[in-house]
């Protein structure tokens, strides 16, 4: 398999500050050397046993493609960041860094000062969306940065020496307010239109529980941080107190083999929420025989050991009364 190269996207006669023959050294040797060097990168695996080859081979292969790869992606970035006047910012992109970042002067001053902050260092300052998070995030790579799994980059600005030297000098200040004087937002948004649609992991389907609602661990500590009436039943089965001595501060722990029989202990006017060790059978199955009485009930997804993993408070395991 070979790579492509793409054509430079922004006009450079029509930028300002930034002249054509810098970008064009840009393209030709620095992008042009990225496409070059992937491409022999891949014909060297290809040629390559990997069982046979020694284990530094295969690291440096791998580890300069990974940057070959990030230096073409983002170079293609970077050329289509350029092109306009980097003052109209489109309603939708100029709505999603509010919502992201509180207002786009906010954004801008974060954007403008991890560039500088790189202070003649080198790197990548990029604006990426994030479909696991479901946000924009401004972020360096390179330089000990490194990049963002899952990340789209919509803007790149290219902090290297090769992309602003001979234009500026040691002036990277000057380089970066000019960059953003350039920034062509409509294809900014484009692309963050493109990145938006891109789905974000799949999560967690018990498919044999679908029936039975779930709560998060987040959703259950804001309720208690507000004092919001919940009864909280920790339905480990017994011997899971052994491996784990401890258990949810806010919890009551009952066998899960008699739910019937604990069950007429509950309010059925405050909502009801159950767990076990991971979030999977047990807690769903008492959930279920609680939401069959009549309680308002769900099951804290994640269990336990969630909640460990968000830090919420704990006490020692204590076995109550219908042990
Ligand atoms: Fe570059």
């Amino acid at each position: 398999m070979r790579y492509q190269i793409a054509p430079l996207f922004c006009r450079p006669w029509t930028l300002l500050g930034l002249t054509p023959k810098l970008i064009e050294n840009h393209y030709e040797h620095n992008y042009g050397g990225a496409f070059a060097r992937l491409n022999a990168i891949a014909e060297e695996l290809e040629a390559l046993d990997p069982a046979a080859a020694p284990p530094h081979v295969i690291r440096r292969l791998k580890q300069d493609e990974a940057a070959a790869l990030n230096s073409l992606a983002l170079h293609e970035v970077y050329f289509a960041s350029l092109g306009a006047d980097g003052r109209v910012i489109p309603e939708t992109m100029a709505n999603a860094l509010a919502h992201d970042f509180g207002s786009v002067d906010r954004w801008r001053r974060e954007f403008v000062a991890l560039a500088n902050s790189l202070d003649g260092g080198s790197g990548w300052v990029l604006l990426s969306w994030l479909p696991r998070a479901g946000r924009l995030v401004n972020h360096s790579i390179g330089d000990g940065s490194p990049a963002i799994a899952g990340a789209i980059p919509v803007l790149a600005l290219d902090m290297y020496e090769h992309a602003y030297h001979l234009d500026f000098g040691a002036n990277t200040v000057s380089y970066v307010a000019t960059f953003m004087r350039n920034i062509d937002w409509s294809a900014v948004q484009d692309r963050y239109e493109d990145a938006v649609g891109v789905q974000p992991p799949r999560p967690l389907e018990q498919k044999q529980f679908a029936d039975v609602p779930s709560i998060t661990v987040e959703e259950v500590k804001a309720m208690l941080d507000a004092g919001t009436p919940v009864q909280i039943i920790d339905t480990r089965p017994r011997h899971s107190s052994s491996r784990s001595p401890d258990m949810m501060e806010a919890a009551v722990w009952r066998d899960p083999d008699r739910v019937e029989e604990w069950m007429s202990e509950l309010s059925k006017t405050a909502p009801v929420v159950a767990f076990c060790v991971y979030g999977f059978h047990v807690g769903c199955i008492a959930v279920r025989a609680l939401r069959k009485a009549g309680f308002d009930a769900r099951y804290m997804a994640g269990g336990h050991f969630a909640w460990k993993a968000i830090k919420g408070p704990v006490k020692l395991f204590e076995a109550t009364t219908h042990a």
